[in-house]
C-alpha cells in the first residue's frame, strides 16, 4: 500500500484487501454483481480490445449508495465475468461530488475513451451541479482530462437545468465525429434528451433536443441512449416519477421511442412510446453495439423504490439484467437473452404436448438456474387460465397468472419472501399469438426474467425467496396443451 494513497488508489487497495473474502458461491451464475459494496446504472458498455467492458455505478464501501465510482468487468461472453480495479473515483474538482453515470467508446489510436457526468459539489451559496467530464485510457486505467467538465451548462440555450443535467452516452459516426446524448430536465418540457457534437471528443457544440417528456412521461428522464435499428431511430430513457398510464406503471420506468431521425435540424418524428421493461426491478439500461452487428443491452436489475427495502444479503449489493439482443418487429421493439447463453444449457428436459389441469410438477422441471420455455397451444380447449408457480417451496412461491381471456399476465412475487410492503405484481399483455403463447423464464437464483412472445413483452424481477424453494408447478382451470423445455444452466 502506497503512504499517501490517491483516493482511487484507496480504492483500488480495498479491493485487493476484500476480494478473498467474498463467497463466490453466492453470487449469481451469470448476472454481474459488484465486486464489493453498492452497484446502480450498467456504465461504459463496449466491446474494446477483444473483450466486453462493463462499468458501473460503484459505491465500493457500504451496500447503500455513496459517493459515485465506476466499477469494472470484463467478459468473453457477457455471462462470465472478470473484474478489474475501479476505474473511476471522484477526485477532482470536476466531479468531486461523484462520477455518476456514462458510456464509453473505442478510439481509433487504441485507447478508450470514458465521457461521465461530474457532480460538482455544493457551497455555500450553491447546490449541487452536474456536467459532462471525460478520461482516456488503456482499458485498465483512465486519466481525466484537465479541460473537465467538457460540456457544461454554459453550452445550453435557456431554461435548461444545471442540477439535472447528466448521463453522456457517446458514440462515433463513420466520418470520425463525436455525438453525445445527455439527459436534463427543461424549466417547462421537463425531461429532455439533448444532442451534443464534437470533432475530438474535447470540444463539443449543442446541437438540439431530441425529445422531452412534456408532462406526459415523468419529471426527469434519466440514461439516455440513441440508436438506429432495423430501420428505425430508437431513444431509449429511464423516466423518473412517471404517473401510471398506457401500459407504464408509476414510478421509475424504463421507455423506448421509435421513430425517425433528420440529424440536419436535429428532428425526431417520435412515432410509438413503450416500456422496456415491465418488471418490478429494472431500470436504466445501455447498449452496444457487439462485433457482429447485434444492438445489446444490458439494465440495472432494481430501481430506486426497490433498491431501498431490498435485503441485504450479501456482502454486495445489486446486480445487472441478462444482456438482451435487441430488434423491432411490426414497429415494436423486442428483447431476446443472448444467444450465448446457449453454451450454459445442461441437462435439458423437453414434455411435447402435454396436457395439464390440476396442479403439476414434472419430472427434471425444477431448479433456481434455468432458461425454460413454456408454450401453451389453447386453441382447442376451455382453459382461461393458466397459472405457473417457480421458485415453489413449503412456504413460497413467485406466480406468473395468465388469463387467457383477458390477453393478460400477471406477474406475482407477493408470496416470494419479501415482507416490506411495495410492489409485488405487475399487468403486462401477453396474448394468444398465432394460437401459442410462450412464456421464456430466465431463472438465476434470486431473479426471473421473462419473455413473452418471443420477447414482445418483457418482465424482470429480482426475488427474494430462499434458494431451497426450487419446485415449478403448472395449472389450468381447464385441460390445456402445454410443451416445455427447460435446460439446466451450469
Ligand atoms: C440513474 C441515475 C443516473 C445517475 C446515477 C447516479 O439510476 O440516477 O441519472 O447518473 O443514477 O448514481
Amino acid at each position: 500500500m502506497s503512504k499517501n494513497p490517491t483516493p482511487l488508489e484507496r480504492v483500488r487497495d480495498y479491493e485487493r484487501e476484500q476480494a478473498p473474502k467474498l463467497p463466490a458461491d453466492e453470487r449469481p451464475l451469470f448476472h454481474l454483481t459488484p465486486l464489493v459494496g453498492w452497484m446502480n446504472d450498467p456504465n461504459g458498455f463496449c466491446y474494446y480490445k477483444g473483450q466486453y467492458h462493463l462499468f458501473y455505478q460503484y459505491h465500493p464501501f457500504s451496500r447503500q449508495w455513496g459517493p459515485m465510482h465506476w466499477g469494472h468487468a470484463v467478459s468473453d461472453d457477457l455471462l462470465h465475468w472478470t473484474y478489474l480495479p475501479c476505474a473511476l473515483a471522484p477526485d477532482t474538482a470536476a466531479d468531486a461530488g461523484g462520477c455518476f453515470s456514462g458510456s464509453a467508446v473505442p478510439l481509433p489510436d487504441g485507447r478508450l475513451m470514458l465521457a461521465y457526468t461530474g457532480v460538482q459539489p455544493a457551497g455555500t451559496f450553491r447546490r449541487e451541479t452536474q456536467a459532462q467530464c471525460v478520461a482516456f485510457g488503456d482499458g485498465t486505467d483512465f486519466e481525466k482530462s484537465l479541460l473537465n467538465p467538457v460540456v457544461r451548462h454554459a453550452h445550453l440555450p435557456e431554461g435548461y437545468s444545471e442540477f439535472d443535467f447528466r448521463d453522456p452516452k457517446i458514440w462515433r459516426e463513420a466520418d470520425g465525429t463525436f455525438r453525445m446524448v445527455a439527459a436534463n430536465r427543461h424549466e417547462e418540457r421537463q425531461g429532455a434528451i439533448l444532442l451534443f457534437s464534437s470533432r475530438d471528443g474535447l470540444d463539443w457544440q449543442f446541437a438540439g433536443e431530441i425529445d422531452a417528456s412534456r408532462k406526459e412521461y415523468g419529471r426527469m428522464w434519466e440514461c439516455p441512449d440513441f440508436f438506429p435499428l432495423d430501420g428505425k431511430q430508437v431513444l431509449l430513457v429511464s423516466p423518473q416519477e412517471m404517473q401510471a398510464r398506457e401500459e407504464f406503471h408509476a414510478g421509475y420506468g424504463t421507455m423506448a421511442m421509435l421513430g425517425t431521425f433528420h440529424e440536419k435540424d436535429c428532428q425526431f418524428d417520435r412515432e410509438s412510446v413503450q416500456p422496456v421493461d415491465h418488471g418490478l426491478t429494472f431500470y436504466a439500461p445501455q447498449t452496444t453495439l457487439a462485433p457482429d452487428g447485434r444492438r445489446l443491452m444490458i439494465g440495472w436489475m432494481d430501481n430506486w423504490e426497490t433498491c431501498k427495502e431490498a435485503p441485504r444479503r450479501h456482502p454486495w449489493y445489486a446486480q445487472m439484467s441478462m444482456p438482451r439482443e435487441l430488434f423491432i418487429r411490426n414497429g415494436h421493439l423486442y428483447q431476446r437473452p443472448i444467444r450465448e447463453i446457449e453454451t450454459m444449457w445442461r441437462d435439458t428436459v423437453s414434455h411435447e404436448q402435454i396436457t395439464v389441469q390440476e396442479e403439476t410438477s414434472l419430472p427434471g422441471v425444477q431448479g433456481r438456474t434455468l432458461d425454460m420455455t413454456v408454450t401453451l397451444h389453447p386453441q382447442a380447449s376451455a382453459c382461461r387460465r393458466f397459472t405457473l408457480h417457480v421458485a415453489k417451496g413449503r412456504a413460497h412461491y413467485v406466480q406468473v397468472r395468465c388469463d387467457l381471456a383477458r390477453g393478460e399476465l400477471i406477474f406475482d412475487r407477493s408470496h416470494g419472501g419479501s415482507c416490506r410492503d411495495i410492489a409485488h405484481t405487475r399487468h403486462v399483455k401477453a396474448e394468444v399469438q398465432n394460437g401459442n403463447l410462450t412464456l421464456r423464464l430466465l431463472m438465476d437464483k434470486e431473479s426471473v426474467e421473462l419473455f413473452i412472445n418471443g420477447g414482445e413483452q418483457v418482465v424482470t424481477s429480482l426475488i427474494p425467496t430462499p434458494l431451497d424453494a426450487d419446485g415449478i408447478t403448472f395449472a389450468a382451470d381447464a385441460p390445456v396443451l402445454l410443451s416445455i423445455e427447460a435446460h439446466h444452466l451450469a
